[in-house]
């Protein structure tokens, strides 16, 4: 037998395995549902949070949206509202204002509040959190603080209540979203991707926690995604930061937050989109927990690849950035 027959056998092997595991995992994995359960998304007037909220909305859940600005929430209430009017299971919407990165009070009594109109918060979607995409030495204090408070505290304190009362209704799914610049540090993102990564460690240390509680937690990982906080990360990010992530491409809300969705009903650990996403949460599965047969066997059989894969990626991140350190030191001499 020549070599490439081999090859075509060792691949159609590979193939079949995985498709057998594909269809075993579909059967073994306890899809749960969100008909009459009470669903909570920061961050959920806008962008991937307000998907979040219309796709949960359609399986017929009740929706506590929280975020800061009151117009946009009344505004938001009104679109979910319309998707649970065409939705076969009536749903009910409420919506909270709060400032998750500093309002400490106001987090801690928002759980309650929501609980007392809605029944027990079954879900939580830590969607709320910007990114500021700027060199390391251009961050100002304010906005370093910012991204932390908002990204990580806003998630870590409300998670902190609605995890007790979880632990009373002994179930529940928490859902943190960070970011494919969470996985990876990347050019401009010194302080998101610190804050971001910081997400991946608390759903790892909590996973853990809350495992006995039947309560799942999921980590979304989304890439570039059509949003209105994305046009705004776009305002200062650097050249280097738009070649680097661009590659990528660019995914609607509605796509990220139907992923999320699944998977977080699944107790599947990490959620992604895309083949980079794919890569990326297989390659840094690191000591994370081992949630699903799929994404086990794909970290264990295709590490090793993706990981030589990553080199050639890292090295066009680097030739990107050495080009445009180039360009300016010759506009600087040219000066
Ligand atoms: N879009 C992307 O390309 C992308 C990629 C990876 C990860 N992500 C992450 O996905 C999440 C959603 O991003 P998005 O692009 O959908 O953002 P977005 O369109 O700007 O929506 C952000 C939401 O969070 C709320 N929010 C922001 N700061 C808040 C605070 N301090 N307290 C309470 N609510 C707050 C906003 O409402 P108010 O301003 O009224 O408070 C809004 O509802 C973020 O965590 C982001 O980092 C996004």
């Amino acid at each position: 037998m020549s070599l490439c027959c081999y090859l075509e056998y060792i691949l159609i092997v590979v193939g079949v395995i995985f498709a057998f595991i594909a269809v075993a995992d579909k059967l073994i994995s306890k899809k749960r549902d969100l008909k009459g359960k009470h669903v909570m998304i920061t961050g959920g007037s806008s962008g991937i949070g307000l998907s979040v909220a219309h796709e949960v909305a359609g399986r017929g859940a009740h929706v506590t949206l929280i975020a800061r600005n009151i117009a946009n929430l009344e505004k938001a209430k009104a679109d979910v509202e319309a998707t649970v009017a065409n939705s076969v299971a009536g749903g009910k919407v409420q919506i909270f204002s709060v400032n998750l990165g500093c309002d400490s009070d106001a987090v801690s009594s928002v759980i309650k509040d929501a609980e007392a109109v809605l029944g027990p918060v079954y879900m939580l979607v830590n969607c709320a959190g910007f990114s500021r995409a700027q060199k390391f030495e251009e961050l100002s204090p304010q906005v370093v603080k910012s991204v932390m408070d908002v990204n990580v505290l806003g998630s870590f304190f409300i998670t902190q209540e609605a995890v007790r009362s979880m632990k009373q209704q002994q179930e529940g799914i928490i859902v943190f979203t960070s970011s494919q610049g969470g996985l990876l540090g990347l050019y401009g993102f010194s302080a998101y991707s610190a804050a971001k990564g910081a997400l991946i460690k608390l759903a790892e240390a909590l996973h853990m926690e809350v495992k006995p509680y039947n309560i799942t937690v999921t980590v979304c990982c989304p890439p570039d995604t059509d949003t209105p906080g994305f046009e705004e990360e776009n305002k200062t990010k650097p050249t280097e930061t738009k070649l680097i992530s661009e590659a990528a491409g660019l995914f609607k809300p509605e796509e990220v937050a139907h992923k999320l969705v699944e998977d977080a009903l699944a107790g599947k650990f990490m959620t992604t989109n895309g083949l980079e996403g794919f890569m990326l949460t297989a390659l840094c599965a690191g000591m994370g927990p081992i949630t699903d047969l799929k994404s086990f066997l794909a970290q264990v059989l295709l590490s090793g690849v993706f990981r030589a894969v990553s080199a050639f990626y890292l090295w066009s991140f680097d030739r990107i950035v050495y080009k445009e350190y180039q360009q300016r030191m010759s506009s600087k001499k040219a000066e």
